[in-house]
């Protein structure tokens, strides 16, 4: 069995807690680095019925001596869902599990918020580790504590903030990860880019224009400078309160509204934020606040990755905006954006209007003219 290898740690320094992130290479066989962060003698893990295969008995292997339940839920964003988080709490009561229980999530982004929900609820609070297996998770999911589940009406509407004991990025999971959801997770890689710009931006796009891959020599590098990038956010703002976190949304009031209309089922996560980006910066080029050339290089970064830029002509763009006024993100009545300035340059506004949304929906849609 390979060596398990810790190539860089990144550590989150929270109000009351500071926990690791680990980044290397055969992590989930570091039998001694998981066992660090489960303090009592239980713990569930729980995956989903296609990374259980691939992963889920090298987890168990490392709690052997204690009690170890799991459990293997259906595959998908839909089921990101109260049943869902009914059958993790079933399983914990129905297995005694008590208040210094550890729930292990093993998974992408949809297992680390659903698990990381259970344990912020189960005994008004229980402790979780993160095993994040796609890229997504990785650089941005399983960081930060964000937990929730979506409602039919609207995505993560239901949630908490609850940090895991530690996150352990294993880079070899992502060897088995399908192509279009390696490609999807570089859409959150290119909204930090446009969050710090500067040489991030730079080491980005030269990896895109390379051909970024799972065989990418930067990848490890970018991942923790992910992590970095968003721990830095978190920590001025664990709670989203002084709208400093709340930058990190860029792009996601389109993106949580276009999954939400498509039932969550047309796009990947990633995708939907990859359209998301497009139209932040279709509507920052419409208020004047950048030039067309910055409108070029998020249409070039997200082509060079891959990734939809358009919305499709049959989406119901009055049924969007709707939806758009269920994001969490609403004050005072008033739906928030993230807008870019420039690279390394965004802020919140606030005063952006229904009719101008509208027309930034419309110019957004595939064939439109007002494209680049
Ligand atoms: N909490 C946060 O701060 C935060 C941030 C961003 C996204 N999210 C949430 O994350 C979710 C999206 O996460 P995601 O993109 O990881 O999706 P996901 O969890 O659905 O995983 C994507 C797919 O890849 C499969 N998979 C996972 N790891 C694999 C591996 N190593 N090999 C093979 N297949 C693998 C999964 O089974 C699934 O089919 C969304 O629900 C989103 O809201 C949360």
């Amino acid at each position: 069995m390979a060596k398990p290898n810790i190539y860089q740690q990144v550590d989150v320094q929270c109000i009351s807690e500071k926990y690791p992130i680990y980044i290397g290479n055969h992590l989930l066989s570091d039998h001694t680095l998981l066992q660090r962060y489960v303090a009592g003698s239980q713990v569930l893990i729980v995956t989903n019925k296609t990374i259980a295969p691939l992963y889920l008995d090298n987890v168990k292997q490392a709690f052997a001596g204690i009690q170890c339940n799991d459990l293997i839920l259906p595959d998908g964003e839909a089921y990101k869902n109260q049943q869902s988080l009914t059958t993790i709490y079933d399983t914990l009561v129905n297995h005694h599990h008590h208040r210094d229980t550890t729930l292990i999530a093993l998974g992408g982004g949809v297992i680390g918020d659903i698990t990381g929900f259970a344990a912020a609820t189960y005994q008004r609070g229980v402790a979780f580790i993160q095993l994040p297996t796609t890229i997504l998770a990785q650089v941005d999911a399983s960081v930060g504590g964000k937990t929730a589940i979506n409602h039919p009406q609207g995505k993560n509407i239901i949630g908490s903030f609850h940090q895991p004991q530690a996150v352990l990025i294993d880079l070899q999971t992502l060897t088995t990860l399908p192509t279009r959801e390696f490609r999807a997770g570089l859409a959150e890689i290119i909204k930090y880019a446009l969050l710090v710009g500067g040489d991030f931006l730079n080491l980005l796009n030269t990896v895109l224009a390379d051909g970024f891959t799972v065989k990418t020599p930067q990848l490890g590098d970018l991942i923790a400078q992910c992590c970095r990038i968003k721990a830095n956010f978190v920590q001025v703002d664990e709670r989203e309160e002084t709208g400093e976190r709340a930058l990190l949304n860029l792009g996601h009031t389109f993106a949580h509204a276009l999954e939400a209309i498509t039932n969550y089922k047309r796009w990947l996560h990633g995708e939907a934020v990859a359209i998301g980006l497009y139209c932040a910066a279709l509507l920052s080029y419409q208020l004047g606040h950048i030039q067309k050339s910055t409108l070029e290089l998020v249409n070039s970064l997200l082509s060079a990755a891959k990734l939809p830029r358009r919305i499709p002509k049959d989406i119901d763009l009055s049924g969007l905006q709707a939806l758009m006024f269920n994001d969490k993100k609403i004050k005072n009545k008033m739906l928030r954006f993230v807008l870019i300035k420039a690279p390394g340059n965004c802020y919140l506004d606030a005063s952006v209007t229904t009719d101008c949304l509208h027309h930034v929906l419309k110019s957004a849609v595939e064939g439109e003219t007002n494209e680049c």
